[in-house]
């Protein structure tokens, strides 16, 4: 038996000593023990990377060095055969296998020096570029359709939490999803068919426990929050106003009651959502202290209420906690506030938001045509301020140029507004969707819209607020 199958290795073995056919083979095992080597991590290990695009390493890069070294140990076989039949050397006995004989013993040690270097280098490669799939850089960069998610992370609170922090989660089953899911955009990406804009249901996000919940406290009684909102006006100073509002946040306090907008929200409250987005909610329910459960229905909903039912948690709010899209208004306040554009530009705040809202074709058109349509302006209405503020207008272009790149990707059809904030009620619907006044209990009871509900305001667009004198803010 051994006998007959050392005859039919013999000619293989002989043709298989060749350079090609050993690397061949050095890189099929090399490969078969990186691979093992991570399935016995991920199976039997614990918080091995759960990366979607992992799949390209284990899935096409290993198997594809596997099944390369296994088609190199035949081509080296034929080459080697060909080659010594042309030369009229072909033996008439295949060589016995022989431990003893030198030449045999030195393609043993060939296959397994090189076998173990190829394991060294391809066992580098693979756990670099794992880490390296890991890190927010991968995420938001080696890859244009992130190029709007990427720039809004960056200035967000959230810069340092890793993007598979929030988007992957752990366990078999959201590993795998996250494998096809990773496949799956791969593919589109290469053939251009993935959504513009990317959308993102809240829906496939880890839920807020696993990710929020790890660093935030959802208990903490925060109590009241004091926001000050400053506009600038479209009038020839800028003039500022202010709102002072005193937001209602709440908690859990130390005798465990709920209060607030936090505190009330912490409840088991499920709604339906005629939108991925969840921006038209047709019912929410509450569930009672006694079992009963409070069901408020949107009046303008006539049909029956059926849909995906979604548990409301800290993203149904914080939408934006980490992606940061915001209004033009908000934007250009936002660095005025900071002193640029400067103030004292006559009428900067109209220009530029006529300017940020203007359509391009894409950010370097816009970049290029903010710029000049700011210098042309003061060149032409206000030369004195050409001259004698050159730098202050070249500035405030360049503030412009950049809330635009922060906030629209024409490439990627992301426009002012393409994201919702979910946060107030004044440009999205936001806090409205359920509390408009409009979602009513069987028995008539109306979700609460009471402004007072959820806060003070202490000056609506007020140009003086007396207030922030007393309080020593002015
Ligand atoms: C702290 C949690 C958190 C982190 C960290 C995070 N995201 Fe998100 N991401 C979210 C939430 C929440 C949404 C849903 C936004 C919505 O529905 O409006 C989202 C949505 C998205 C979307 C869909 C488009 C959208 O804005 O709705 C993309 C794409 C995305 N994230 C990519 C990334 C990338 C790339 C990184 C890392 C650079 C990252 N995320 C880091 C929480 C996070
Ligand atoms: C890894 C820890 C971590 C995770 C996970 C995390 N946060 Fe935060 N978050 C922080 C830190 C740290 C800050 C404070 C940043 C600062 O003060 O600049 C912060 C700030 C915030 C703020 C205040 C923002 C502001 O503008 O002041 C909100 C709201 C918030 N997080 C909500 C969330 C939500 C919602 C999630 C889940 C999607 C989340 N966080 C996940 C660490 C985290
Ligand atoms: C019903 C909506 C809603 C839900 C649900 C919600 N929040 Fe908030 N949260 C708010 C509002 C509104 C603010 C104040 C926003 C502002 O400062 O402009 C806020 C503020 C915060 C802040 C900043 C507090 C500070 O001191 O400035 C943190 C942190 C935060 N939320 C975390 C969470 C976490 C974690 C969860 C989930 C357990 C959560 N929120 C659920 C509405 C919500
Ligand atoms: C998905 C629907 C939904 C959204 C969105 C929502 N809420 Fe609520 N909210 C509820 C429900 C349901 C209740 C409980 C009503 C009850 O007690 O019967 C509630 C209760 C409250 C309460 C307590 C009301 C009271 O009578 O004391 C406050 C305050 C509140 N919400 C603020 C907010 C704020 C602020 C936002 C936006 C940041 C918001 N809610 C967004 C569904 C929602
Ligand atoms: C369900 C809770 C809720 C109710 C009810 C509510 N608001 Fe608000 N409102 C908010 C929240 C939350 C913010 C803060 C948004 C932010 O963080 O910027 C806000 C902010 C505001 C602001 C300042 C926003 C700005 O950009 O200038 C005004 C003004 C305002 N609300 C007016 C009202 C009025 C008037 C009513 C009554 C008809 C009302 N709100 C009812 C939650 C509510």
């Amino acid at each position: 038996m051994f006998g007959k199958l050392e005859k039919n290795l013999r000619p293989v073995l002989f043709y298989g000593n060749n350079p090609l056919s050993l690397i061949g083979g050095a890189l099929t095992s090399a490969s078969a023990f990186v691979l093992i080597g991570f399935w016995v991590v991920s199976v039997f290990g614990r918080g091995g990377s759960t990366n979607p695009y992992l799949g390209i390493v284990f899935d096409l890069f290993l198997p594809g060095l596997f099944i390369l070294g296994l088609i190199l140990i035949p081509i080296g076989i034929g080459l080697r055969h060909s080659h010594l039949k042309a030369a009229g050397q072909l033996p008439a006995v295949y060589p016995q296998i022989d431990l003893q004989d030198p030449v045999f013993r030195r393609g043993i040690e060939v296959v397994i020096a090189a076998t173990f270097i190829n394991f060294v280098i391809v066992g580098t490669a693979t756990y670099r570029g794992v880490s390296y799939m890991d890190s927010p850089n991968f995420c938001g960069q080696s890859c244009h359709v992130m190029a709007p998610q990427w720039a809004a992370y960056q200035v967000s609170p959230h810069s340092h939490v890793a993007c598979v922090e929030c988007h992957i989660g752990s366990g078999i089953s959201a590993a795998v999803e996250a494998k096809v899911n990773g496949t799956k955009q791969l593919l589109e990406v290469t053939f251009g068919t993935y959504p513009h804009p990317i959308e993102a249901p809240l829906s496939a996000l880890r839920p807020a426990r696993a990710t929020c919940e790890q660093c935030h406290m959802p208990t903490r009684f925060v109590g009241d929050k004091l926001l000050v909102l400053t506009k600038f006006g479209d009038d020839q100073k800028n003039s500022i106003t202010r709102s002072v509002v005193v937001l209602h946040l709440g908690g859990v306090d130390s005798l465990s009651h709920l209060s607030g907008i936090h505190g009330h929200h912490l409840d088991d409250y499920e709604y339906v959502a005629t939108d991925p987005s969840d921006q038209t909610i047709i019912s929410v329910s509450k569930r009672n202290a006694d079992g009963s459960v409070t069901q408020y229905v949107s009046s303008d909903w006539k049909g029956p209420v059926k849909g995906v039912v979604r548990r409301m948690d800290c993203m149904d709010c914080h939408n934006q906690a980490t992606h940061v899209f915001q209004t033009p208004e908000q934007a250009l306040d936002e660095v005025m506030v900071d002193g640029t554009p400067s103030a004292n530009l006559p009428f900067v705040h109209k220009q530029g938001m006529q300017l940020i809202q203007a359509k391009y074709s894409s950010q370097a058109d816009a970049a290029a045509k903010i710029t000049s349509g700011l210098q042309d302006y003061y060149k032409t209405q206000y030369p004195d301020v050409w001259n004698g503020q050159h730098d202050t207008v070249e500035n405030a272009a360049r503030m412009l140029v950049t809330i635009y790149d922060r906030n629209v990707f024409p490439s990627m059809k992301v426009a002012w507004g393409t994201y919702p904030d979910n946060i107030g009620h004044m440009d999205y619907p936001g806090c409205f969707r359920c509390h408009d006044g409009n979602h009513v209990a069987k028995g008539g009871k109306v979700l609460t819209n009471d402004c007072s509900v959820c806060h003070n305001l202490l000056n609506v667009d007020d140009p003086n607020p007396k207030v922030l004198t007393e309080l020593g803010m002015q």
